[in-house]
């Protein structure tokens, strides 16, 4: 049996999420992987930091943010380390950053994960600011130190929309990829087909969830905007920033727009793009009004998809979920086993 132990930066959603998978799932891990994932040590600015070396108890910890909203009175040798001290002296070798996310500066995270890259230790993550704004950057720093890192969550969540780039179409020649990518506008425009105004649907969004604490990121397209960055950088290997990206969001768009189009047979997405165009890589967020035969007119509601334009195959879509809390969970987990294939200990 294989143990990797984890060091959670940050135990909002995601990390609880991550628990509640562990929690659930570590005796079909270990059966069919040989693989035991620990969680050592979290550190959490408004729930509490906690580390015992020999490993705290998921159910405990879930028990405890359930019952008291943080983590005060749960037991364990050593408290209130910050992130990076839990990062440098904690026993983990993976650190699981799934702090607060920052798409201006990629703060505090930025730092973190590059605090334990430097430390020699993998890192996993479902933070965008940090990986829209540096992956070329962390991706030198994590070969140079012999470690990996993970980002599957960063675009639709567990839905493993960079891995099928990455891994199951390499080599078929990816020209261009579209995707709705944010969750919120996505579940707008189907509610505004449905009668009800932007405002209300938005309220809904945000009481479900899926909206970020400030929902101008979603709404104005940069969340999108983000997510094409980073597909950019990982499947098209050209180093965007988020100012390359042509964004619009769907602001612009009123109830009569939304009528228009469906009377025509035609449906309003909020579509993010990269593609090779001349030679150049185009990038794009804006809405668009597509036909009822294109793959992505009819994904409805929260769920997101991508579709992949290939030389080989043309187009290859996936659909599922872009958000969520064990769906990003899943991310982390597919990250993790990832980590224990490379090291060729996955069979
Ligand atoms: N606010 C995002 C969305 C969450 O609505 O898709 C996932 O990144």
């Amino acid at each position: 049996m294989q143990t990797y132990r984890l060091a959670l930066i940050g135990f909002g959603n995601v990390g609880q999420g991550l628990a509640q998978i562990l929690l659930e799932r570590e005796a079909e891990l270990a059966d069919r992987f040989g693989v035991h994932f620990q969680i050592v040590a979290i550190s959490d600015l408004l729930k509490g930091s906690l580390y015992d070396p020999d490993g705290l108890s998921p159910a405990t910890l879930l028990t405890e943010i359930q019952t008291h909203g943080n983590l005060d009175d749960a037991v364990a040798p050593h408290r209130g380390w910050g992130a990076l001290r839990t990062i440098t002296e904690s026993n983990a070798d993976v650190v699981v950053e799934i702090s607060y996310t920052d798409l201006k500066t990629g703060e505090p995270a930025l730092g973190h994960i590059r605090h334990a890259l430097n430390a020699g230790k993998h890192v996993i993550t479902t933070n965008k600011g940090p990986i829209a704004l540096q992956y070329p950057q962390l991706a030198i720093l994590a070969e140079a130190n012999g470690v990996q890192i993970g980002v599957e969550g960063t675009v639709m969540s567990g839905t493993p929309a960079l891995r099928l780039g990455l891994d199951l179409l390499a080599g078929a020649g990816i020209s261009r990829i579209q995707g709705i990518l944010n969750g919120t506008t996505n579940y707008i425009l189907t509610q505004m087909e449905a009668e009800i105004s932007y405002e209300e649907a938005l309220a809904d969004a945000q009481a479900m969830g899926y909206a970020e604490a400030d929902p101008t990121g979603d709404v104005e397209g940069y969340d999108a905007a983000g997510k094409v960055v980073i597909l950019a950088n990982l499947l098209m290997d050209t180093p965007l920033t988020m100012a390359d990206v042509d964004r619009r969001g769907i602001t612009g768009l009123t109830l009569p727009d939304i009528h228009e189009a469906r009377q025509a047979g035609e449906r309003w997405k909020l579509i993010g793009s990269v593609e090779i165009k001349g030679g150049d890589v185009v990038a794009s967020v804006r809405p668009l009004r597509l036909p009822a035969t294109h793959p992505l007119a009819n994904v409805s509601g929260a769920t997101n998809a991508i579709t992949y334009t290939t030389d080989l195959l043309g187009d290859v879509t996936l659909v599922g979920p872009g958000a969520g809390r064990v769906e990003t969970g899943y991310a982390l987990l597919g990250d993790m086993l990832a980590i224990h294939r490379y090291r060729g200990e996955l069979t």
